[in-house]
């Protein structure tokens, strides 16, 4: 049974949000400007988001009891991050609505569900074949798709580039399928793409939509550096990125804010790599150069309220602080021309979101 929405959420009412990050932070802050509290779930202490909520339930996330004390106290549930377990949000989704839903989250957990999906609303992606053994391997390695190289991709679970093994045709499939230890995987045929895109974009609860441009995402060892907006890709490009979106948000009767990561080739074909259902990292830059950031949006789609305008009024350039880029913040902070935004994490390690910023340009002229 799954509580269906009714209604507009009032100023006063509680947002839930599973998982305390980075996400859940500025979503709790989006939040907090619309009038709304919001009470987080996540097992760790000081998480970035409890640090600005009104609520932190610190509790394992199989604590039954802790779960539904959670769901009875929230207007409306969302997640900031797709590995919630599905028995989670299931049982939350009893007692509140949870948005964007139980369906999103099964397809967005597994990489072998998501592509056929998407496969299935006829929008295409990188060729794959599913991994479940040696044998299937061997025999995905040997499929024509690996002609330009592979990459072995554990189905759950991976992000930031984890997870995932590079490979070529005639490779050893023993020391590979060993190296997965045992997980399922797909295969997927190497996308020589000119560069990477995404979408990030917000149905509402009656099936409006908005889309942010897409923005020109750049990857450092597995991890989003730079977003760079516009991205340069043509009108049309751009168009069919959004109508992707939208066709996937409506084919899971989405509520929230997406982001729909893209390849765009050599020959201006748009294909899916991957879809997150939450409020995206490479969406960052809307807070600087958008009246309505991805945050806001998607606290207006959940909580019913009247989507923005995601129209932006500067270009803009947003780079990660991963690690010690954070120890440039001073200096960042005496440009006049961009927005430092800090996850309240105590301890920087290498590789670890810290923060991040965003350059602005008028319309037309490189920020940055
Ligand atoms: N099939 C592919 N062809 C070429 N590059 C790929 C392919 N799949 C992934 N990549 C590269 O690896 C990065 C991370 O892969 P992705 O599937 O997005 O996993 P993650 O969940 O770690 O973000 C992508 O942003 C892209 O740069
Ligand atoms: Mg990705």
């Amino acid at each position: 049974m799954t509580n269906e929405f009714s209604g507009v959420l009032q100023p006063g009412a509680t947002i839930g949000v599973l998982g305390g990050g980075q996400l859940g932070r500025m979503l709790a802050v989006a939040a907090a400007r619309l009038g709304f509290h919001t009470m987080i779930y996540d097992p760790g202490r000081n998480c970035p988001a409890a640090q600005v909520a009104n609520r932190h339930i610190a509790t394992p996330w199989d604590d039954n009891e802790a779960l539904d004390d959670f769901a009875n106290a929230c207007d409306v549930v969302t997640y900031e991050f797709e590995n919630v377990p599905a028995e989670t949000t299931e049982r939350i989704a009893v007692a509140v609505p949870v948005c964007p839903g139980t369906k999103a989250l099964a397809v967005a957990q597994d990489r072998l569900m998501e592509k056929s999906f998407v496969r299935g609303l006829g929008i295409a992606t990188a060729p794959f074949g599913q991994v479940d053994d040696e044998a299937s391997l061997r025999a995905a390695l040997a499929d024509p798709m690996t002609a330009n190289g592979a990459i072995l991709k554990t189905r759950r679970l991976g992000y930031d580039g984890k997870g995932q093994l590079r490979l070529k045709a005639g490779d050893d499939a023993v020391a590979a399928w060993a190296e997965m230890a045992g997980a399922p995987c797909i295969l997927e045929g190497f996308v020589d793409f000119e560069l990477e895109i995404s979408v990030v974009a917000a149905r509402g609860r009656n099936g409006s939509f908005r889309a942010f441009d897409p923005a020109h995402n750049i990857h450092r060892d597995g991890i989003l550096r730079t977003s760079i907006v516009p991205a340069p890709v043509s009108a049309d490009i751009a168009e069919e990125a959004k109508r992707i979106a939208r066709m996937i948000m409506d084919g899971l009767d989405y509520c929230g804010v997406m982001g729909v990561e893209c390849f765009v080739t050599r020959d201006d074909e748009v294909l899916v790599n991957e879809i997150a259902p939450r409020v995206h990292n490479s969406g960052h830059w809307t807070e600087a150069a958008c009246l309505i950031s991805q945050f806001e949006q998607h606290i207006r789609a959940i909580a019913g309220l009247p989507l923005g305008d995601p129209a932006r009024h500067s270009d803009c350039v947003m780079e990660n602080l991963i690690g010690d880029d954070v120890d440039r913040v001073p200096t960042l902070l005496e440009d006049g021309n961009c927005l430092v935004h800090l996850y309240g994490k105590a301890e920087t390690r290498p590789g670890r979101k810290m923060g991040h910023v965003t350059w602005l340009a008028p319309p037309g002229r490189q920020a940055g």
